[in-house]
């Protein structure tokens, strides 16, 4: 089954500035280490409306590891976790928490994007394999980016499996409904003070990226916080990549709190798209998603800043999702609070109606009602 129809290669370049040399395809998956991966596979299918794909273990032949994979529409996550002491994953856990590991990339040549990448600086992760099974055969490949996190090439063409070679199907009887979660809009790294333009480069250089948009310290500050982002695409535009750095404000940045509880550079959040967001988020809140929120005054003005949509400000009111407008259109979004013990990853919902920016227009709010769990938490 593919990710992605294999339209996307006919569809105009949405980002002309960027070199499609790999080209990626899409999102395959996003990997994520975590302390237990049966319960936190629960989680994400009974309060985000995943479903149980495929499975990998002690019963599959996999010794030292278990991974639980779940998809919705288009997204597939993986969550491993370690079956024995020691090793990458338990140490990459002691040091971040529960976080994403890889964002794995769906290519049509894995072997290819290996060579590419390292020849144009990347780091390797690990050098191009085949693994088969009776489904066929795939070939993964894997670069290193920001902190502790990789990108995998997958190239599946000749696989028809469940997930991958070593994965079984995972049928249980819980299967919770879908919540309406399309495929990941985009991922945001965090990375350290002065380290954004070094990743730009990196996607630019490395990946052929191109960067979108640019936002500055006068963008994004309130009274405390302030952050710098710059978001970098592939050509297709199925690819966005945002990095965030801190920056001076008086007192300490979100993205700061961040890199001192996930110990470095990671990533920060991923944004998954809906086309009904009322609908989403109404059936997250009732599973217990948490979500942040702003002030009602938030309400009163909006509509003069974006105009008019097509959604009764009632509901989104109701639910706190946050509206912006840029010259294309515009997008609905609401963020979670962190889905985690530790301060670090949450999860952004998104309905683009137009718009191809990423909220600067909610920033401020947001950043206030970042600033007060902040509070909270004592580490403003
Ligand atoms: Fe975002």
């Amino acid at each position: 089954m593919s990710l992605v129809d294999n339209t996307s290669l006919k569809l105009p370049k949405e980002n002309p500035e960027a070199q499609d040399f790999l080209p990626l395809l899409g999102t395959d998956h996003v990997e994520l280490y975590v302390g237990n991966a049966k319960q936190a596979a629960h989680y994400y299918m009974s309060a985000w409306g995943f479903q149980p794909l495929a499975y990998a273990g002690l019963e599959t032949g996999m010794k030292d590891r278990v991974s639980y994979v779940l998809e919705q529409d288009k997204i597939r996550l993986v969550l491993t976790s370690p079956l024995k002491p020691g090793g990458d994953i338990n140490r990459h856990i002691d040091q971040h928490g529960d976080g994403v590991k890889a964002i794995a990339l769906w290519v049509d040549d894995a072997t290819g994007s290996y060579e590419e990448t390292v020849k144009r600086g990347a780091e390797s992760y690990f050098e191009p394999k085949t693994m088969k099974d009776e489904f066929g055969e795939v070939v993964l490949s894997g670069i290193h980016t920001y902190g502790e996190t990789v990108h995998v090439f997958v190239e599946r063409s000749n696989y028809k499996g469940p997930f991958l070679p070593g994965y079984r199907a995972w049928n249980p009887y819980y299967k919770p409904e879908s919540t309406g979660l399309k495929f990941i809009d985009h991922m945001v790294g965090n990375v350290g003070w002065n380290e954004m333009n070094k990743w730009v480069a990196f996607y630019a250089e490395v990946m052929g990226f191109a960067q979108l948009i640019s936002f500055d310290d006068k963008d994004i500050s309130t009274d405390y916080t302030a952050l710098m982002s710059k978001v970098m695409s592939n050509g297709n535009g199925r690819i966005k990549f945002p990095i965030n750095e801190p920056a001076e404000g008086r007192k300490k940045s979100q993205i700061e709190e961040y890199i001192e509880f996930y110990n470095g550079a990671g990533v920060q959040h991923m944004a998954m798209a809906t086309d009904n967001i009322i609908e989403t988020v109404s059936a997250l809140k009732n599973r217990g998603v948490e979500f942040l929120t702003v002030p009602a005054t938030y309400y009163e003005d909006v509509l003069d800043r974006v105009g008019e949509i097509d959604e009764k400000l009632e509901p989104l009111r109701d639910l706190g999702i946050l509206i912006d407008r840029d010259d294309e259109g515009y997008l609905l979004q609401i963020f979670t609070k962190p889905i985690l013990d530790r301060p670090t990853l949450f999860i952004e919902i998104i309905q683009r109606k137009g718009a191809k920016s990423f909220g600067k227009g909610n920033f401020k709010a947001l950043f206030e009602a970042i600033e007060r769990e902040q509070e909270s938490r004592g580490t403003l």
